[in-house]
């Protein structure tokens, strides 16, 4: 099996050394257009093999499609990143026509190829990779929720006291200051987040997950990459692997939610084809306000990209 990483950096990076960990895969390839930066680190990671003990062969190219070809499962990291101040949306005119162009020369040498996004905004740039690739929206889908709802459990366990381990999530919309984390469908070991945490430490908890991205960015200059790169490789591993495991991602709706035409984070099974399946749960009335509010934020810059036409 063979997967693409495209974007060499910190990001795309961290995804390809962490799939070669997993040493599931027979090859990865990490792609980028600054020349070097691509071979120096997945070079360094194919020197780490010996240590680590994993055999995937990794190998990187300075844009060099040809030697991407075949891929199972393209992930696709390239473009900015965001700097404190701004929004992820801020990025949508400089990586709409970075991720159209890497998904066109993707679709050329692995027309079969299943596409995980994770540039910013990632809905809507899961979107234009949608339109440019023309495939099956199974197929086409973003990783945002595995990485939401990590910063969320991650908070929780350090209130509680417990291992992140043992904390289940789910959270839902887009990956924005909109997004939902679902407390009623929190547990921890099987015991009702509630029962554990205070209303009001809860409360900020859920506020500060989204902002989380944020958080970084204002602590660092620059966006997150360790979580976010094992988020995409946990993805992979979970289509390659075939384990129908049950993930929050940024997935195509036609009508599930009551929504449709837009691409927004929900609770999906990943298989061997992709989105195999997206399940729908019964949202009370607050939860599905806070849903479609966080839709209709994505809609509007989905709409911010048809009106650039960047995809004819
Ligand atoms: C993240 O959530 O870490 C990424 O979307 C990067 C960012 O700009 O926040």
């Amino acid at each position: 099996m063979k997967v693409t990483v495209v974007g060499a950096g910190n990001v795309g990076a961290t995804c390809a050394n962490v799939l070669a960990h997993r040493d599931f895969l027979q090859e990865v390839v990490l792609l980028d257009i600054k020349e070097g930066t691509a071979e120096g680190k997945a070079l360094d990671s194919w020197q780490q093999a010996p240590i680590d003990y994993y055999s995937t062969r990794i190998s990187g190219v300075t844009n060099d499609y040809e030697r991407t070809a075949g891929s199972d499962v393209v992930v696709i990291t390239s473009g900015l990143p965001r700097k404190p101040g701004m929004s992820r949306d801020d990025l949508i005119n400089t990586n709409a026509n970075i991720v159209k162009s890497v998904t066109e020369n993707i679709s050329q040498y692995s027309p079969d190829a299943i596409i995980i996004v994770v540039s910013n905004p990632l809905d809507v740039m899961t979107y234009c990779a949608y339109l440019t690739a023309g495939k099956d929206s199974s197929k086409v889908f973003g990783m945002a929720g595995i990485l939401d709802t990590a910063r969320y459990r991650a908070f929780l366990a350090e209130e509680i006291g417990c291992s992140p381990k043992d904390i289940q999530a789910i959270l839902m919309g887009g990956h924005g200051d909109t997004m939902v984390p679902l407390p009623r469908y929190t547990t921890v070991s099987g015991i009702p987040v509630t029962e554990l945490v205070a209303p009001d430490k809860l409360e900020a908890i859920i506020q500060r997950t989204k902002v989380g991205g944020g958080e970084i960015v204002n602590l660092l200059g620059t966006s997150a990459w360790y979580a976010p790169g094992a988020a995409a490789a946990q993805m992979v591993e979970a289509i390659l692997k075939d384990e129908k495991r049950i993930f929050p991602c940024c997935a195509w709706l036609s009508g599930q939610y009551g929504l449709k035409d837009i691409y927004l984070g929900v609770p999906v099974i990943l298989g061997k084809n992709g989105i195999e399946k997206i399940i729908e749960l019964q949202l009370n009335q607050n939860e599905t306000e806070l849903l479609k509010s966080s839709a209709d934020h994505v809609k509007e810059v989905m709409d911010v990209l048809d009106n650039m036409k960047v995809v004819a």
